[in-house]
């Protein structure tokens, strides 16, 4: 297992992941603009076939009212193959420390599902990501969405502090630094 920065030839394997995984999907656009505009903050796991077995797509948002900059993850999936063996949680760490350190990034925000159990305890137990507001009938099917939060720096519970530490719990998985 590899978890490597995503290029421009990954975009398609990251759409049909997106596609087998989640309701929500979106256009090649959306992520050929993610990719343009912050290409730090995409990040692939690519299994020992070269198979992209899991992404995180992410962007950059400023606060129009307090122009505190912060990162917003747009989506996360892995294959049902390869779920439970801490896949997830390096894509997430590995894109929220860009996030903190090449864009000074204040915290990163989410939705979630109420009903989505293991994304939800994964922000909130693994991530230590808190539950900002409830967004009544944010998604197509009228399910209410947490808006989760995780702040970075002085303001996160558990500082991260090496790349080492961000990649910590994937099993044999080899970091191809970008
Ligand atoms: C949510 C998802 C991305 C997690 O991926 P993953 O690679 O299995 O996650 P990890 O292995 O990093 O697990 C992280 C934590 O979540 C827990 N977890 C994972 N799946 C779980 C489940 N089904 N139920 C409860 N907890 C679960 C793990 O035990 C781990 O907890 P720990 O850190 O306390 O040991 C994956 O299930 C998925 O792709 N789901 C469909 C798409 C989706 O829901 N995306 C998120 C949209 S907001």
């Amino acid at each position: 297992m590899n978890i490597r920065q995503a290029t421009v030839n990954d975009l398609l394997q990251m759409q049909t992941t997106n596609l087998w995984c989640l309701p929500e999907n979106y256009q090649m656009k959306y992520y050929f603009y993610h990719l343009l505009s912050w290409p730090q903050l995409l990040w692939v796991a690519e299994d020992f076939d070269g198979k992209i077995v899991g992404y995180v797509l992410a962007k950059m948002e400023e606060n129009e009212e307090s122009s505190s900059k912060h990162g917003h993850i747009t989506s996360l999936s892995v294959l049902r193959t390869h779920r439970k063996r801490g896949i997830a949680t390096a894509l997430m760490r590995r894109s929220q420390y860009e996030m903190e350190h090449v864009f000074q990034a204040e915290y990163v925000s989410l939705h979630v599902r109420q009903s989505n159990r293991a994304a939800f305890h994964l922000y909130s137990q693994t991530l230590q990501y808190e539950v900002n507001d409830i967004e009544k009938g944010y998604y197509a099917d009228g399910e209410d969405a947490y808006d989760m939060r995780c702040y970075f720096g002085k303001h996160r519970k558990k500082p991260v502090s090496s790349v080492a530490e961000i990649t910590q719990g994937v099993e044999q998985t080899q970091i191809t630094a970008s």
